[in-house]
């Protein structure tokens, strides 16, 4: 199977669906992020603060690059990967891509949460953050929307929603084989 690549705005639920459509189908799961900070033996707030996001956005791509030639794996890409270079259209060459979708509310109370880890957010008061969402989601639609699919991430705060989306991404993306 050609790899399946999660985009979506940070917060989206990437790596909480890939993960546990990796449980349910015993298909591999790749979270970019972690995937650069293994190799680099760095995690990404510290690349960003040593190297700068230009940097960062090489690394991202290489890593990408490489990540894109595996197979059975449902790759969880970060938030700003389709949006920089020709990030899209390597993805949409090698497999199947789908952009998670979640509303403004839901971004903001997930990254209220996760927002330490995330330098380009860490620093933000809420009312900033709720701004930033709205801003950095319109400029960066243009690069999601190139995605062959969409699927809805509203659903991925508790465990019995994480269960019904990943029955709902297997029947509308796995074949019945790969979903076994
Ligand atoms: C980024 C999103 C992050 C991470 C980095 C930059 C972005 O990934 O790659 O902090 O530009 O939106 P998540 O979407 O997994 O938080």
């Amino acid at each position: 199977m050609k790899p399946i690549f999660l985009i979506g705005f940070m917060g989206s639920g990437k790596s909480t669906l890939a993960e546990a459509l990796a449980a349910a189908t015993g298909l591999e799961y790749i979270d970019l992020d972690t995937y650069i900070e293994c190799r680099f033996h760095a995690n990404i707030r510290d690349i960003f603060a040593s190297e700068g996001e230009a940097r960062f956005r090489e690394i991202e791509r290489s890593m990408l690059r490489e990540v894109s030639t595996f197979e059975n794996v449902i790759i969880a890409c970060g938030g700003g990967t389709p949006c920089f270079f020709d990030n899209m259209d390597l993805m949409n060459s090698r497999g199947l891509t789908v952009m998670l979708n979640a509303s403004h509310g839901r971004l903001l109370e997930r990254l209220k949460l996760g927002r330490a880890r995330r330098p380009l957010i860490a620093a933000m008061t809420d009312d900033e953050l709720s701004h930033y969402i709205s801003e950095a989601l319109d400029q960066r639609m243009p690069h999601y929307s190139k995605a062959a699919a969409t699927f809805n991430a509203d659903w991925l705060d508790s465990r019995s929603q994480i269960d019904k989306s990943v029955d709902q991404f297997r029947r509308q993306f796995l074949s019945s084989e790969q979903s076994a």
